[in-house]
């Protein structure tokens, strides 16, 4: 079946990669460190900057970007994949949506698991329309399945940076330090950023950074730049049970706070050059 991507009507012909949209992929090694927290809690802190902003639910398996907002989409990914509609009318508004101070996001879907087992040109084609809906934003997030399998690399290579999140657990570690290894050698392009998440402290957290790139250093040859450090925080667990976005409902408690730290050195040192001229603001 094929994938209807379908370019809306004022958008500009997709442009070569030498002057992309910013497209973070949120990746780990292993599951459960915090990946989708860190996308909704980005994605919010820069629609809160005045960013237009797109997160993309892209664990093809076990999609839940949508319970971590709240929020109950017409439509997904999964109808996007079986080509009942085109990818740019998939898109949710999340808090009003990027036309009303909010952010957009292209949800999945739980618990399908055909999506996980996509075969390789349609992962292609759902990243080469990703990269042309990109146009249309400042920032993509893309929220990715734990792990290494092939079409989570290959999702991967859509983006420009891979936000790599990482807890002090060691597995994470060690996990985290694989998925940077395979992904220098599978999209040398993309560039890892190492994120710390639910650290007890920001010395702790120091410490885990400093531990995944001096392995990175001896071994790869190369210091992955620290995208930030996120303290463990009750009240994460609290605005995932009532579903409502951390930034919406507490937007200073301290992880949401770290989180906004992360989005602002996002913006200042990771943004590549825009051409606003050639976006689409319809
Ligand atoms: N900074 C944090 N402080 C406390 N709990 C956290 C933090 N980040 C994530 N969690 C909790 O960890 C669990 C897994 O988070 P999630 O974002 O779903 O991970 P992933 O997407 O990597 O599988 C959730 O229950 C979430 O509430
Ligand atoms: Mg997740």
């Amino acid at each position: 079946m094929s994938i209807g991507f379908r370019r809306s009507r004022d958008e500009p012909t997709p442009r070569s990669r030498v002057n992309p949209a910013s497209i973070i992929a949120i990746a780990s090694g292993k599951g459960g460190v915090g990946k989708t927290f860190l996308s909704t809690a980005i994605a919010g802190a820069l629609a809160r900057a005045g960013r237009r902003t797109l997160l993309v639910d892209g664990d093809l398996g076990l999609a839940n970007v949508d319970v971590h907002l709240g929020i109950a989409p017409e439509t997904d990914l999964a109808a996007v994949i079986a080509g009942w509609v085109d990818l740019e009318d998939a898109v949710t508004p999340v808090s009003g949506g990027v036309a009303n101070g909010g952010f957009d996001v292209l949800p999945g879907r739980s618990g399908s698991g055909a999506l996980a087992e996509l075969p390789n040109e349609e992962v292609a084609r759902l990243a080469a329309g990703l990269t042309a809906l990109a146009l249309q934003y400042d920032h993509v997030l893309l929220d990715l399945a734990a792990g290494i399998e092939a079409n989570v690399m290959r999702l991967a290579r859509a983006a420009d940076r891979a936000l790599v999140v990482v807890t002090d657990d060691p597995a994470s570690m060690t996990d985290a330090y694989a998925f940077i290894k395979v992904l220098r050698g599978y999209a040398p392009s993309v560039q890892p950023v190492v994120a710390i998440n639910q650290a007890d402290n920001r010395q702790r957290g120091r410490q885990t950074y400093e531990a995944i790139a001096k392995a990175c250093q001896t071994f790869l040859g190369f210091r992955p730049p620290l995208g930030g450090i996120v303290t463990r925080d009750n009240k994460v667990r609290e605005s995932l049970r009532s579903q409502t976005p951390i930034m919406e409902k507490w937007p200073t408690t301290q992880a949401a706070l770290d989180a906004t730290q992360i989005a602002e050195s996002l913006i200042r040192g990771w943004e590549a050059p825009i051409q606003r001229e050639e976006r689409s603001h319809a």
